[in-house]
Formats: C-alpha cells, structure tokens, sequence
C-alpha cells in the first residue's frame, strides 16, 4: 500500500433545482439565492464542469474526498436530492466526507429539514451517543473520521442568518468539544486537517460573510495544534496562515470546484493532497486540479504556487 494517504478537496457546488418546491418554500430568505441564480450564478455553476470534475476525480482516484459546504444553493429538498445523487456518483459515505455550508442551512426548518438525508456523508466514525434534534444537525459537530494516518476534523458554522447575511458561527458548545477532540488525536500522532466553511483568518470576508467566532476558533486551533485547516465560501483560490510563524497552520482555501467564474482566481479547480504516513521535510503535498475550456472542457494540472512562507511540497 502508497503509504501516502491522498484524498481530493472539492467546495460549493451550488447545486440549484425547483423541484418539488413550492411557492411557500420560497417566500423567506431564499427568494433572494433565486433571484442571485437567475441573475448570474445559473451561468457560473455549470453541470458540464461537474461532469468533467467526477471524470477528472475517477483519473486521479483520490483515496478519499473532503467536500467543505455550499452543496446546494438554498437547501430545498429536490437540491438536497440533487446533492445525494452528485455524492452517491463520486463514492460511498465512508469514502466522502462533507461538511454544510451557510447556503445548505438557509432557512430555519423544522425537523423534518432534508439536510438530515445528507447526514451518512456527515456523521463521525463512531457519532455521539446523544440523540440530535437540531434540524441541522449542529450537535453533531465537530465530526472526526479517522483514515489511516489521518484525522478529517469537521465543523459547521452553518447557522440561518438574516436576508443578505452570509455569516457563520461555531457556537460555544462546537468550540468546547472541538479542543479535546484535537489534543486527543494530536497525541495520537495523527495528521488532524479541519474542514470548515468560513475561513478562519481575518479580513478575508467582508463583515456581513464573517466567521462570527472567528477569535475563539484561532484561540482553540492555536491552542491545541492542528497540521492544516481547508475551507470554501471565498469562491476563490487562497492560501494563508494562522499563529506563530515557527508554528504556523497552513489555511487554504478553494473557488467553487463547479464554476466558471469570472477571473483566474475564481475558476473551477480542486486540489488533491498526499499526506505522507511519517512526515519529511515536506508535511503535505498538493496538486492543483484546474477546469479549461481551452482544453476540451476538461480539468488540467496548475502549478501549486502559495506564498514563500508556507512550506508545502509537491508530489
Ligand atoms: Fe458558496
């Protein structure tokens, strides 16, 4: 066996659909994410790139996938079904590991809110015996899933907010679990990456998509240690760093893995990284995956280029 764990990091997808929707459904927060997808997103997020991203994906046969959030547009039910069937195609719960975003948990449902039908791409290894009945899920987090050498840290910072707010937040009781949780797999010697929506690093965001806690987060990260922190929302290429830099915690982020976007930074692409079993000089490798119409419609290999400060290898 490659004793380099390699699994893909893919982010907002956005997937929109009407079905079954009823005009009720709409008359909330979310006739606003339908007029911005009548408006521009229904040209950016294109079923042709998520084809040629699942064909791309099969090539490079990741040993896992990591999704961070934004599936869907608004998380009505028949997008929520879209999002099933898009996540049976690239592999089975235990191979896939998604976290929501602020777009999937759009309104307040009751608790019978289909984001539940997502939860097998959701759930830890060994959930937490308490039952949840948060529609959203948000006792769950954080998530642990531990492969090989690996722990797939998840968080959810998607929480309804007011109309023409994209904010996220972690909530106390998901931070006082969360600093256990990365002291006990640090000890454990494993390679803890933290999956979350909103990126973690000031001024990224303008106030009104912020990371609400973002401080108690950097507190918690900082505090206990973690080897890489991936995050979507930006909708575009970012590569930062938390903490001290002798001790810094790589933060990168990824564009819509789905969208044409309008400029180089935004366009659809994914990353795969190699986590090797017993780290070298190198603690992580990446390989950027980027769409071009230029080439057939197809994903192409892009030099990972992040700033001279992170050190982060290729493979
Ligand atoms: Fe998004």
């Amino acid at each position: 066996m490659n004793e380099n764990f390699t699994f893909a990091h893919l982010s907002d997808f956005h997937l929109f659909s009407l079905k079954g929707a009823r005009v009720r459904d709409l008359l909330n927060k979310r006739i606003y994410a339908y007029l911005k997808w009548r408006i521009h997103r229904f040209t950016e997020h294109r079923a042709d790139i998520l084809k040629a991203l699942a064909v791309d994906l099969k090539k490079m046969a990741p040993d896992h996938i990591v999704i961070t959030g934004d599936l869907t547009h608004s998380g009505l039910a028949g997008e929520v079904v879209e999002a099933e069937k898009v996540l049976r195609g690239l592999g089975a719960p235990e191979d896939v590991t998604v976290i929501p975003g602020n777009h999937d948990n759009y309104v307040a449902a009751g608790g019978s809110s289909p984001f539940r039908s997502l939860s097998p791409y959701m759930a830890s290894d060994s959930p937490r015996r308490t039952e949840c009945v948060a529609p959203d899920l948000s006792c769950h987090f954080p998530t642990l899933r531990i492969r090989r050498h690996v722990a797939l840290i998840g968080l959810s910072t998607a929480r309804p907010c007011l109309p023409f707010l994209a904010v996220g937040r972690l909530g106390t009781a998901q931070l006082e679990r969360l600093a256990p949780l990365l002291d006990e797999t640090g000890r454990r010697g494993l390679f803890r990456i933290v999956l979350i929506h909103h990126p973690p690093c000031a001024g990224m965001m303008s106030w009104r998509k912020r990371l609400m806690d973002l401080d108690s987060l950097g507190r918690v990260l900082t505090g206990q240690g973690v080897e890489l922190v991936l995050h979507g929302h930006t909708h575009r290429s970012s590569y930062r760093w938390i903490g001290q830099p002798r001790r810094a915690i790589p933060v990168i982020g990824l564009p819509s893995s789905t969208a044409l976007g309008r400029t180089r930074e935004k366009l659809a692409r994914y990353h795969v990284y190699s986590i090797p079993e017993r780290p070298a000089a190198n603690p992580f490798g990446v390989r950027v995956r980027v769409y071009s119409s230029a080439s057939g419609g197809s994903f192409v290999e892009e030099p990972f280029s992040p700033p001279g400060h992170l050190v982060i290898g290729r493979f």
